[in-house]
């Protein structure tokens, strides 16, 4: 497979990534997925745009441009022969000269742009609807940025998947009650019967099919809220949707023990992003 490295393009066999490179030995970086299908990137904008604030937010240089990004991508494509697959980025603060905690401001960033196959998804999730687990979300305080240390990320899937689940819901506690944070990959919402209810964005990623989702909720007359959900409220719930790149929108119909219908919302909205990905695709 051929992937770009610091302006080159490369066999991804071939050794590119220094061992003191600070993503290799603190995590010290950001990552994106993005999809593309048809030949085209989706919201490939958004993607950068929540890459470059959080690179800021770190003081990690941004090294390329939405156009550079967008044709490195397309040339990655074609010479991997991929029309759909994912586009993962990933930005990391740079290369130190012996491993120390402390860095410089004035590092040269590592960038690197892979275009790879799907991730293999069983099928019948999507006809059948996805069981997922509730899980302890162990992650630190900096998870509205898509930073590549993922171990309790890793973690929570390996788990799951273990016992036979798709996904993770992850919950943090306060004062004994659970509220529900996110998916160890994806966003999670619900409908309570009137409207749609979402997490609201506190120290949990504001995913790109999270916010279009919303949207086309919106647009299609459904009353959208954003707030904190206590995972004792789920028996009152009467859909669960899962959100992500990769996912899009996936009915789920059971959350531990607690079944919920493959309801007529989550069919809806699926359409309707569907619809949006269509009329929004961004040429290679
Ligand atoms: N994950 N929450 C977390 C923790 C995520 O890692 C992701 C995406 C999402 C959904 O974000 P978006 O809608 O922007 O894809 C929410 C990607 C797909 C991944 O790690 O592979």
């Amino acid at each position: 497979m051929y992937i770009f490295v610091n302006g080159k393009i490369i066999d991804s066999g071939s050794p590119a990534i220094k061992v003191f490179d600070r993503g290799m030995v603190f995590g010290d970086g950001l990552y994106d997925v993005i999809k593309f299908q048809d030949g085209n990137f989706v919201f490939l904008e958004e993607h950068i745009e929540r890459m470059k604030k959080s690179a800021n937010f770190f003081g990690i240089k941004f090294p390329y441009t939405l156009d550079e990004i967008c044709s490195i991508g397309h040339k990655l494509a074609m010479m991997n022969d991929l029309k759909e697959g994912e586009l993962y980025l990933q930005l990391t603060r740079g290369v130190d000269v012996i491993r120390d905690h402390i860095f410089e401001d004035d590092y040269d960033p590592t960038f690197v742009e892979i275009v790879q196959p799907v991730r293999k998804m069983d099928p019948s999730i999507w006809t059948e609807g996805g069981k997922v687990l509730t899980y302890p979300d162990l992650r630190h305080q900096f998870c509205e940025h898509k930073t590549t240390d993922l171990l309790p990320n890793v973690i929570a899937k390996k788990y799951v998947r273990s016992k036979g689940a798709y996904e993770a819901l992850m919950f943090r506690e306060e004062n004994g009650r659970k509220y529900i944070t996110e998916g160890a990959s994806s966003s999670y919402i619900f409908f309570d019967g009137e409207k749609i209810i979402a997490p609201k964005i506190e120290n949990i990623l504001p995913g790109i099919t999270r916010s279009k989702v919303l949207y086309v909720a919106r647009e299609t007359g459904i009353e959208v809220v954003e707030r904190r959900i206590w995972l004792d409220e789920l028996p009152q719930m009467k859909e669960v949707m899962l959100l992500s790149t990769l996912s899009k929108v996936l009915s789920i119909v059971k959350v531990d023990e607690m079944e919920f219908k493959k309801g007529e919302v989550a069919k809806k909205l699926e359409n309707a992003f569907k619809d949006l990905v269509i009329s929004t695709l961004v040429k290679m």
